[in-house]
């Protein structure tokens, strides 16, 4: 290892993670409790003498072993919190043991500091890929009266703002119990006033940015569907009041989860705040056997003292280089047609062929055929579960299909609902206990969809099957995978009583298993998560597909406010977003091709509308969009991205996108309502070289890299409602 990242010093008892730009630093007070000292900016040199102060506070009780009426757990800032023991803030871990007691009171054994990053089994994480970038530090906690350890595991990379921690428990003792919580992470911030933005949103309306006070008692951000969801994604952010989008101090923390997360805040009465992050404690109870173990998810902590663009760009680099994988997580993604918006269940070979002899010439890359293929699957009310080709639909079947759009020098999608079961069903008529379900209750249909029991092995193995029949059979490069519904009697036929509470996290286990064994059996299909658009977008899918369907909602104005709050936590190439029809079939407004076009190439871009429909003008135009595209594609799918102007704000928005050399950026802007008599309006560029003379490729004009961010470029006024601009320049 060139640089130690981790120390622990003796004398002081306190651990110090460091990198160039962050320190994290804890303690072992008295009675070995593990107290949380700083994370934030790099501090070089930390003397080890930073202590809580002691002070005898009524009615914050103090340790058994101890006289000392100033030592309290109640109100020492911690890293990892018991239940029942005297501290009354929200808890990190619950155990309920043989006796029926729930109480739990870890402390400090011992550490261990390795280099690299162990993976997490079953489970979505970040990595490395040279053991010398990172380094663990791995603290060991037990709870002596119930025989566990719970082992805390903190990685920090040498050259990012990033700590990244989970939990492991083990049962050393010759019982079973039950957790009912365990979470990934707690911190106790000793900070006053700070601000809390999260990313609440709904089906077609995903990710709208909301800023809060943290005020005393407790806030909670969480998710109970099954899914991480499209209603609260799995990221909060803790900021200062005055911190904007460049500047001023802000933590992040992402869950690297795809299931039921649980973001846990309590304001203290000393005004400290608590975080407690992890799997939703909600219907959760996990019995773990003698010697067994249990490993939480991961949580992904960032620190950035440049505003939330600078948290950003570290979560969107992090996320792209040390989450995504495979084939595709470099590659430029190929520009789709997606057939859904243009025939939605209607569709027969001849009118793909006509998609095909429309799209190819226009320079698209790929079609994808979305739902309907196959079963009897003719509307949404059957054949989920039968992952065999429609017999009336395609004469001559997918492979034809495949062949027709590989004659056409594309590449071929295919669209797959693999964790669900229709009534109407084969799979279903033979296996009616696949689905999810409570004995003697009926069941909530949604979507008239039901829920495969992902808990088990033989009906994720079921449909690992059906899916490698057509997939072995079929040249298919690209996978979109759908899941349309959230979760309802979560109960498993095929589990005892007493395990009823492990199902959501078991589903969640099977699904990545499928996941991964499908991924791993296919490393040249690129797969695209999606769940009624963006309702599962989060880092755990992120792991086993490189990008996601940002939301069933490509209104272009709407999607200003999606992918701006998506871009808070997640990177670009990870955006799918597509031109569709107008008016649009999810708001009903209209608005200009071009504003279509510009909203979808700040994503990874494609078409979703029947292009028989457009006129030859309007078909030109998508040439000149693919052209443009392909063009600056890499630029726009893998620079750096940064937001200028907020959609939330105000009625313009603007964001910009630039190379890591910083010689070339594409700045976009749109405006919403049109204004007579508008005021003029000047918008200031960033992480431009303020050194560097910039020259705009369409009028030949030639700035100063300073000038264009501090003084900025006059808005262009145009007539109508959602207008765009887009400006390129160059370093001269
Ligand atoms: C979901 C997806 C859509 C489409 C339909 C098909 O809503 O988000 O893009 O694939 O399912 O049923």
């Amino acid at each position: 290892m060139a640089n130690q990242l981790i120390t622990f010093d003796e004398a002081t008892q306190s651990f110090h993670l460091k990198n160039n730009s962050i320190s994290y630093v804890m303690s072992v007070e008295e009675g070995n409790v593990l107290s949380h000292i700083y994370f934030g900016k790099k501090i070089n040199h930390y003397s080890g003498f930073f202590k809580y102060p002691r002070l005898d506070r009524g009615f914050s009780g103090n340790l058994p072993t101890s006289l000392d009426r100033t030592y309290s757990k109640d109100t020492l800032p911690q890293e990892f919190s018991g239940n029942n023991t005297g501290d009354y803030r929200v808890p990190a871990v619950i155990i309920k043991s043989e006796s029926g007691a729930r109480t739990t009171d870890f402390r400090y054994v011992s550490y261990e500091i390795i280099n690299g990053k162990p993976s997490i089994k079953g489970l979505p994480h970040s990595y490395v890929i040279d053991e010398n970038e990172a380094q663990t530090l791995i603290i060991k906690m037990e709870d002596a009266t119930l025989n566990a350890t719970i082992e805390l595991s903190y990685t920090i990379y040498a050259n990012r703002s990033v700590i990244a921690r989970h939990t492991t428990i083990n049962n050393n003792s010759t019982a079973a119990f039950d957790i009912e919580k365990l979470a990934s992470l707690q911190v106790d911030l000793p900070k006053q006033n700070m601000e809390v933005i999260s990313l609440p949103g709904a089906h077609v309306r995903e990710r709208q940015i909301e800023r809060q006070l943290v005020k005393h008692g407790v806030t909670q951000f969480e998710s109970r569907r099954g899914s991480s969801s499209h209603f609260m994604n799995p990221f909060i952010a803790l900021a200062n009041p005055n911190t904007t989008e460049f500047q001023g101090d802000v933590i992040g923390f992402q869950l690297v989860y795809s299931g039921n997360h649980q973001f846990t805040l309590e304001r203290d009465y000393q005004d400290q705040t608590r975080v407690v992050i992890g799997i939703n404690e909600y219907n959760f109870d996990w019995q773990l056997k003698p010697q067994e173990v249990f490993e939480t998810p991961e949580v992904l902590m960032v620190y950035s003292d440049k505003g939330l663009n600078g948290m950003s760009d570290t979560y969107a680099k992090l996320l792209r280089e040390r989450v995504a994988r495979g084939r595709y997580q470099y590659a430029e993604r190929p520009i789709v047609i997606n057939n859904w918006e243009a025939t939605y269940f209607e569709f027969d070979e001849k009118k793909i062929q006509g998609i095909l002899d429309q799209a190819a010439p226009l320079g698209v890359e790929m079609f994808v055929l979305d739902d309907g293929w196959f079963g009897h699957r003719d509307d949404d009310n059957s054949s989920l579960g039968d992952w065999f080709e429609h017999a009336n639909k395609l004469k001559g079947g997918l492979r034809d299909i495949a062949n027709r759009v590989h004659d056409k020098k594309m590449k071929f999608g295919l669209w797959f609902e693999p964790e669900m079961i229709s009534e109407e069903s084969q799979l279903y008529r033979e296996h009616p206990d696949y689905a999810l379900q409570v004995p003697n209750r009926g069941k909530t249909p949604s979507r008239n969809q039901y829920v495969l029991d992902f808990s088990r092995q033989e009906i994720v193995n079921n449909i690992f099957n059906q899916m490698t029949k057509i997939l072995d059979a079929v040249d298919i490069d690209y996978i979109k995978w759908d899941m349309n519904r959230n979760m309802s009697e979560v109960y498993s036929m095929a589990y005892a009583a007493e395990q009823q509470g492990e199902i959501s996290h078991r589903y969640i286990l099977g699904l990545y298993d499928l996941m991964n064994r499908l991924t791993t059996r296919y490393p040249k299909i690129l797969f695209e998560g999606c769940s009624g658009g963006g309702g599962r977008f989060d880092a755990g899918v992120l792991y086993y597909m490189p990008q996601s369907w940002t939301s069933d909602n490509t209104d272009a104005f709407a999607r200003l406010k999606i992918q701006y709050g998506t871009s808070l936590a997640f990177p670009i190439s990870s955006m799918t977003a597509h031109v569709s029809a107008v008016p649009n079939h999810q708001t009903g407004r209209s608005t200009s091709l071009k504003m279509r076009g510009d909203v979808a190439m700040s994503g990874v871009f494609g078409y979703e509308l029947n292009l028989g429909e457009m006129e030859d003008g309007e078909k030109s135009e998508v040439v000149n969009q693919i052209t443009f595209y392909k063009k600056y594609r890499q630029l726009l799918q893998y620079g750096d991205f940064t937001r200028l102007k907020s959609p939330f704000e105000s009625n313009y928005t603007a964001w910009q996108f630039t190379s890591p050399e910083k010689d070339i950026a594409i700045l976009f802007r749109y405006t919403g309502l049109a204004e007579a008599q508008a005021e003029f309006t000047t918008t200031q560029m960033a992480n431009l070289n303020p050194e560097m003379i910039y020259e705009n490729v369409t009028t030949g004009v030639a700035y100063g890299g300073d000038e264009l961010m501090n003084i900025g470029l006059y808005d262009t006024l145009q007539k109508g409602d959602f207008t765009s601009e887009v400006t390129i320049l160059k370093a001269k």
